[in-house]
């Protein structure tokens, strides 16, 4: 790889022993690909939760604010493996949150910006058009290369923080022209979607896609940012996508043939069938099990998600022996507190939780055996972490479920 006389300055320590060993990590995964040199990224976004960084991750963090590590570019930091104000209320082990919090500390004294959030494009970290970033966390990898045309591989732990020290990245992969051409159709012939249309579409598109790039013909030109990003969680969730082109959209699919001028190496034809069949697949309860717990907010809900939620609630509050948990980002949390959307539904019974991630719940303490959600995302991946059963329903299905009538 070709390194220009500062990215030489930053591998021979002369920056300190952080960004050394940051730059070394680069090289050594930029060279492994063919990498021809590194690019600058104007921002990063790191994974920063215990439950998959376990203690290596922990020492590497740590080794880095000792090595004297500090962000050079704005860096934001996924959902915390605990909600830091209520774990008690969640029984959370001591233990656990203790380990959390040391990984906490590390990222802040890194420079992170204490988000705990895997939807930073809705605010304290916002690409632009065009932008080289580099962020892990699978939905907001694909929102920010679909949604908003910024350009980023999936960064892994490591890699990302290292890049948010040094602002730089290998240039492989989705940062290259050539490799965000689509691949495959998905030609959808549905006329009314509904919300839990999306999240169940992203899950037939990532299922069939695996890590090509898949470009979606017939989605309605009304279709909102938060159906965009469950669209998105399903699609990278059930297969690897990164990056999907919808025709009339999203940016590089708006203005440009997103195929690059050749044709669709296969055509998928998705109907209504389709879209009923793939919905009953990700339940896997049988409808005589009792359902523990209903949860929302995977990805992280907007306040507009939470709007429609508090409407669907009123006058109804949670039945005696049921959970029902809301996870959601602490700005959205203060946002709905003033306005007013918030104190009526914990009183009814609803438990809220900030900077933390609905996948990582503490399902076992509780013994929870079977969890209702309307996420594809979490319905595919709970049931891998906590051995519970999952039944997939629409917001209003859950609603019910999960209350009855004051
Ligand atoms: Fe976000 Fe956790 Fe779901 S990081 S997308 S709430 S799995």
């Amino acid at each position: 790889m070709i390194l220009t006389d500062e990215e030489k300055a930053y591998r021979d320590g002369q920056y300190g022993e952080a960004k050394r060993l940051a730059m070394e990590l680069l090289i050594g995964v930029g060279d492994s690909f063919g990498a021809q040199r590194l690019i600058p990224v104007s921002s990063v976004h790191i994974l920063g939760h215990y439950g998959s960084l376990h203690q290596a991750g922990i020492d590497f963090l740590e080794r880095l604010v000792s090595g004297g590590g500090q962000c050079e570019v704005p860096t934001t930091v996924d959902p915390s493996s605990i909600d830091y104000d209520r774990w008690e209320q969640f029984k959370v082990p001591r233990e656990y949150m203790e380990q959390q919090r040391r990984l906490q500390v590390a990222v802040e004294k890194l420079g992170v910006i204490p988000s705990w959030s895997c939807t930073p494009y809705h605010s304290l970290n916002v690409p632009r058009f065009g932008q080289n970033v580099a962020w892990a966390e699978s939905s907001a990898i694909v929102y920010a290369n679909s949604v908003i045309g910024a350009r980023t591989n999936r960064t892994p732990f490591g890699l990302d923080i290292s890049a948010a020290l040094t602002g730089r990245i290998a240039e492989t992969g989705l940062y290259l022209d050539e490799n965000r051409r689509g691949t495959l159709l998905y030609d959808i012939q549905i006329n009314d979607l509904d919300d839990l249309d999306y999240p169940t579409l992203g899950a037939i598109v990532g299922s069939r896609s695996g890590s090509k790039i898949p470009v979606i013909k017939g989605l309605p030109l009304t279709v909102t940012n938060d159906q965009l990003k469950c669209f998105g969680a399903g699609a990278a969730s059930a297969g690897a996508v990164a990056l999907y082109h919808a025709l009339g959209i999203t940016p590089e699919a708006k203005y440009e043939d997103p195929f690059g001028g050749k044709e669709p190496e296969q055509v998928h034809v998705i109907t209504r069938a389709e879209l009923d069949e793939m919905e009953a697949q990700i339940t896997t309860a049988t409808p005589d099990q009792k359902i523990d717990m209903v949860t929302m907010g995977c990805p992280l809900l907007s306040i507009e998600e939470m709007k429609a939620i508090y409407h669907k609630m009123k006058n109804r509050r949670v039945k005696q022996g049921m959970h029902f948990w809301i996870y959601l980002t602490q700005e959205t949390y203060d946002l709905g507190k003033r306005l007013g959307i918030i104190e009526p539904l914990e009183s009814s019974g609803v438990w809220f939780s900030t900077r933390t991630c609905a996948t990582i719940s503490p399902v076992k303490t509780w013994g929870f055996s079977h969890v209702m959600t309307n996420s594809a995302k979490c319905a595919l991946v709970v049931p891998s972490e906590h051995n519970v059963k999952i039944t997939y329903a629409d917001t209003d299905a859950c609603i019910r479920t999960a209350t009855e009538e004051q």
